[in-house]
């Protein structure tokens, strides 16, 4: 497997006794010609190794393992090499280290973008298909082969393949490779400023992105938890954050469990709290991600490549009114119901696979108006839908407080009215000492009253900030201070 593209890790593990190399794959990583050409020729030369067995003929025998050997290489190992990237991706590799990691019987593992090879020794009474069927637990949204490659080894032989792992660099490459990862940061010194940081003080970024905000947080002395659920993102900002050592600290996940992802670091209260929500322009400027009509690409929107709903998904599978619901609620779309009704028309007749064909779907029900492409809201409700974006800020805000020590501060960058009102509507909520009702006497002490609003209005990009990065133009920028 190419170390570039492969995630390699040995451990410090003696292999003792017969040890063995498990090789398995995604079906979808080997084109069909291989699959087809690979059982029909492996299961005929078993036949003539039992035959050769049963006749005790042992030089056949040695003969058919090296040509079974070497359709093994030619039909399953070397298409694996240049098996398509999607197929198995990164994040979902990292699942599985992570469930290697922690099985003690593995002694070694190569995991690359289709394939993962792993060295083990079994323990007790456990066998290969036991150790298989834990795996696959721990990695329940990937489909494996039925049959893995299983070679015995002896320990010699394991001891070398370890030590070429060893020697193997440890690539943390990103998914998708769209050139370098330039992403132009948001209202950088305005978040930057407002949450104070200063060497001793402990700030979470629960966007990391390419680590924009995290580099002048680190630079301003302070040790940042830096967030992420795009694999992608975590290594840019890794790779350009490396000069800060051990100040900053990368976590792969979801923010809506910031808090027990951190708790489950050791970190209970910090000094500041930052959220730049949305995507990054590397997602939406690679096509392999589909986030963009202007790019032909597969419809997925994904920013967690792990995640198990694309963009595909619920275009071809979700019921006309929850289309027309989505494209609704988090586009706004008015021609929302009109677009449903045509997709599902559509994808009768074939799937809805690619970006390009989504957009022209949307223009034939939507002639253009203006500037702005007719499938510009559909596909901003099918992102938000997908990665559940409103759901995850809301898990956020209700969470993000109890991070914080009294003085730490929250800041919040969205980019349009749907996140806006949601940090809007909660900032304000705890930030008021009482509530009132028509209906009560007298106004109530409010029991979420935790905090005090920084700025009364939203923070927005200056003048120059707008000419130099038109995106920037619907960012607002929140910011509370615990009490
Ligand atoms: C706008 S970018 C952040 C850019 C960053 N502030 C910078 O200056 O480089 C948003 C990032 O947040 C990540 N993200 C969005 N929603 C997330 C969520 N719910 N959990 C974790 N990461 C998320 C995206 O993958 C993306 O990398």
């Amino acid at each position: 497997m190419d170390p570039a593209t492969s995630i390699t890790r040995a451990k410090a593990t003696t292999p003792q006794g017969t040890c063995y190399r498990v090789l398995m794959w995604e079906p979808c990583a080997l084109p069909q010609e291989c699959r087809e050409a690979w059982e029909t020729q492996r299961r005929e030369l078993l036949g003539r190794m039992r035959d050769a067995g049963i006749k005790g003929a042992r030089g056949l025998l040695s003969q058919l393992e090296k040509e079974l050997k070497a359709l093994t290489v030619k039909f399953i190992e070397a298409p694996l090499t240049q098996a398509p990237r999607a197929a198995f991706s990164f994040a979902r590799a990292e699942a599985l280290g992570e469930a290697l990691q922690a099985h003690d019987a593995v002694l070694a593992y190569r995991l690359g973008t289709a394939a993962a090879e792993v060295l083990m020794q079994l323990e007790g009474e456990e066998t290969v298909a036991d150790m298989l069927t834990r795996w696959q637990a721990a990695t329940p949204d990937m489909t494996w082969c039925e049959q893995p490659i299983v070679q015995a080894m002896s320990a010699a032989d394991a001891v070398a393949w370890q030590a070429e792992c060893d020697s193997e660099e440890v690539a943390d490459t990103p998914e998708y490779t769209s050139g370098e990862f330039h992403h132009v940061t948001v209202l950088l010194h305005e978040a930057v400023e407002a949450l104070q940081p200063a060497e001793g003080k402990v700030m979470v970024d629960a966007t990391l992105g390419g680590g924009g905000h995290t580099e002048q947080l680190l630079s301003a002395g302070a040790e940042v938890w830096g967030i992420d659920q795009d694999p992608t993102a975590r290594a840019a900002a890794k790779a350009r954050l490396s000069a800060f050592g051990d100040k900053l600290h990368v976590v792969a996940g979801n923010f809506r469990n910031a808090a027990e992802m951190l708790r489950k670091h050791g970190v209970e209260q910090v000094d500041g709290l930052l959220a730049d929500i949305g995507i990054s322009s590397p997602q939406v400027d690679c096509a392999e991600r589909g986030f963009s009509f202007l790019h032909e690409g597969p419809l997925d929107m994904r920013m967690n490549p792990a995640a198990p709903r694309s963009a595909a998904d619920i275009v071809n599978t979700a019921p006309e009114g929850e289309l027309a619901d989505i494209l609704w609620q988090y586009g706004e779309e008015r021609a929302s119901r009109a677009i449903a009704r045509r997709i599902v028309q559509e994808r009768a007749k074939a799937p809805i696979t690619t970006t390009t064909q989504l957009a022209a779907l949307i223009a034939s029900v939507l002639p253009r108006k203006g500037k702005q492409h007719p499938a510009t809201r559909s596909f901003q409700a099918l992102r938000i839908a997908v990665n559940d974006e409103l759901g995850a800020l809301e898990a956020l805000l209700q969470s993000g407080l109890s991070l914080l020590k009294s003085g730490g501060r929250f800041a919040v960058i969205t980019f349009h009215s749907l996140e806006d009102r949601a940090v809007k509507r909660y900032f304000e909520h705890v930030c008021k000492p009482e509530i009132d009702r028509p209906e009560w006497p007298a106004p109530r002490p409010n029991p979420a009253y935790a905090a005090r609003l920084v700025y009364r209005k939203p923070i927005t990009p200056a003048e120059a900030e707008l000419t130099a990065n038109p995106r920037s133009r619907s960012a607002k920028l929140r910011v509370i201070e615990k009490l």
